[in-house]
């Protein structure tokens, strides 16, 4: 995948809400929208639907649904779309879990604005009930539980999952040496700084997610999320068939 961002038009658009919260939230917000290559990327491959349910597993500050419940709101989103990247997703509505309640209310302050279509939820994704959803979105997130909690939480997204839904999980990948490391020491800081300790971080090579996957029965592949970034990140769209089946 070549490397995308977001038309700065629609950057402005969906930080703006951001703004009363304060010049470093807002930054936040620019920094993280406009520089991580997943946020552009997912709609650049057209992998979130029109109309989708989305369930955001570690949803932080709601950037996910900042965006994608923001492009409905934007005056000529069709002026200022880039051309080649699939059409815009409309109509999308966002439920966030997150574990950090300061991240949960300042996704609520900022998006109260949206309605019943992004809605946070406080609460560990381990013990959350995931409802129904068309797609779950899942961005650096699973490497903080263990791996039997990880294994958990992907049946759980299989069962959470319609018939024909996708499974958008970016992962470090273990393997990946140098760069792989450098994400692990940059979770680390970001945790101390937030006053959290990791005492372990729970990651596995490319090869190990994949046959998670497909175990559990999702057909998956892999595309490259870390154009821009010194990091080792690979997003992983995993598509449950049309028709539910019995692998578990
Ligand atoms: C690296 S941040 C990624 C945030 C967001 N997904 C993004 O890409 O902008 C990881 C997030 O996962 C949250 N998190 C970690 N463990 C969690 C858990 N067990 N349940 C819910 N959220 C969790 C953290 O609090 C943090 O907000």
């Amino acid at each position: 995948m070549s490397s995308a961002s977001l038309p700065k038009a629609l950057l402005d658009q969906v930080t703006a809400p951001y703004r009363p919260l304060g010049n470093f939230a807002w930054r936040f917000a620019r920094g993280k929208l406009g520089g991580d290559p997943a946020f552009a990327g997912l709609l650049q491959a057209g992998l979130i639907p029109s109309h989708a349910r989305i369930l955001d597993l570690g949803c932080g500050r709601g950037l996910l649904a900042a965006l994608l419940c923001g492009l409905d709101k934007h005056p000529s989103l069709s002026q200022v779309w880039p051309a080649g990247w699939a059409s815009a997703p409309h109509g999308v509505s966002v439920r966030g879990i997150e574990l950090m309640p300061r991240d949960v209310e300042r996704a609520r302050q900022a998006l109260a604005h949206l309605g019943p279509r992004a809605e946070f939820v406080q609460g560990d994704m381990c013990h959350t009930d995931f409802g129904q959803a068309d797609a779950v979105v899942i961005l650096d997130v699973l490497h903080y539980v263990s791996y039997a909690a990880q294994d958990d939480v992907l049946r759980r997204v299989k069962t959470a999952l319609t018939p024909g839904g996708t499974l958008l999980l970016r992962v470090g990948n273990a393997s990946a040496g140098l760069p792989f490391r450098i994400s692990n020491w940059v979770d680390m800081i970001v945790a101390f700084v937030r006053g959290k300790r990791l005492s372990s971080l729970y990651c596995r090579p490319l090869r190990d997610w994949q046959q998670a996957l497909t175990g559990l029965g999702f057909e998956v592949q892999t595309l490259p999320m870390h154009d821009g970034t010194p990091f080792a990140n690979i997003l992983l769209v995993a598509r449950l068939p049309a028709t539910a089946t019995s692998a578990s």
